[in-house]
C-alpha cells in the first residue's frame, strides 16, 4: 500500500513540463468546451460547498467560482508548484478560492464536507488502488445527496478515438477508462445514479464526462 501512495504522477506526467500545461490541454483537450459543460452539469448553488480534486492550475476551479460566486470553492492538489500557479490564477482573476496540499486518496476533511466534488482529468494519474481509494475518500467527505462529476478518458466511441486511444492506453493508469470500467468502480464505491452525460473526441481519444450522486 505505501508503494502504492508514492506513485505520483504530474500534471503533464514529468515536473519539467508543468510550466506547459495550460496550452497543452487548450488545443489538445477541448478544454473551453468541455469544461464549460462540466461546469453546467455541477449545477452549483448559492451556499454550495465545492471541492475540485486534483484541481491543477485551477482553470475549471476558477470558472466554478465565476458561475456561482455565492458557492465556497476549494481546489485541493498533490504538486505544490501546480498550486501556486493556480493561487495566480485566482488572484489574477480577483476571485476567493481556498487552496489546499493534499492526496486524492487521503483527503484532508472531515465526513460529509461537500456538496459537490469535481474531479477533471485526475483519476487517469491514479494507479487502480488510488482510484478506489480517491473514490471512497470522495464519497465520505461528500454529503448525503451530494454528487460527484468527472471528466476523464473513456472507451473510445469511434474508430478514430479507438486508434489514438493506443498512446493513452499505454499509460497503466489509463487501462480501466479504455476499458470503461470507471463508472463501475464509481458504483463500486457507494454511488448510484451513476451515468455517463457526455462524450467528447480529443487528440487522445475519448473523453467523458459522468456525474454520480451519493445515497
Ligand atoms: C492532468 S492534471 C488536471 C488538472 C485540472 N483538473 C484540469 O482539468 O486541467 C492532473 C492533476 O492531478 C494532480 N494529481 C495527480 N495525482 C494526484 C493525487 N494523488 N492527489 C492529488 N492530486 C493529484 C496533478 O498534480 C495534476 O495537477
Amino acid at each position: 500500500m505505501e508503494e502504492t501512495h508514492q506513485q505520483y504522477i504530474p500534471a503533464l506526467r514529468f515536473g519539467w513540463l508543468t510550466g506547459l500545461y495550460d496550452p497543452v490541454i487548450r488545443w489538445t483537450m477541448r478544454e473551453g468546451l468541455f469544461k464549460r459543460r462540466l461546469v453546467e452539469q455541477v449545477g452549483l448553488q448559492p451556499g454550495h460547498q465545492v471541492l475540485d480534486l486534483g484541481c491543477g492550475t485551477a482553470t475549471l476551479t476558477v470558472l466554478l467560482k465565476q458561475h456561482q460566486p455565492q458557492a465556497t470553492v476549494v481546489g485541493l492538489d498533490g504538486d505544490p508548484v501546480v498550486l501556486a500557479r493556480a493561487r495566480k490564477k485566482a488572484a489574477e482573476a480577483g476571485i476567493k478560492i481556498s487552496f489546499d496540499e493534499g492526496m486524492a486518496y487521503q483527503l484532508p476533511y472531515p465526513d460529509h464536507s461537500f456538496d459537490r466534488i469535481v474531479a477533471s482529468l485526475l483519476l487517469h494519474h491514479l494507479t487502480s488502488d488510488n482510484k478506489r481509494l480517491a473514490l471512497a475518500e470522495t464519497f465520505r467527505v461528500l454529503k448525503p445527496s451530494g454528487e460527484l462529476h468527472i471528466a476523464d478518458f473513456g472507451k473510445p466511441h469511434t474508430l478514430l478515438m479507438a486508434s489514438v486511444s493506443l498512446v493513452v492506453r499505454w499509460l497503466e493508469e489509463a487501462y480501466e477508462h479504455v476499458k470503461g470500467m470507471v463508472p463501475g468502480l464509481i458504483h463500486d464505491a457507494g454511488f448510484i445514479h451513476v451515468e455517463e452525460t457526455g462524450r467528447y473526441t480529443t487528440t487522445f481519444g475519448t473523453l467523458v464526462l459522468i456525474r454520480a450522486v451519493k445515497p
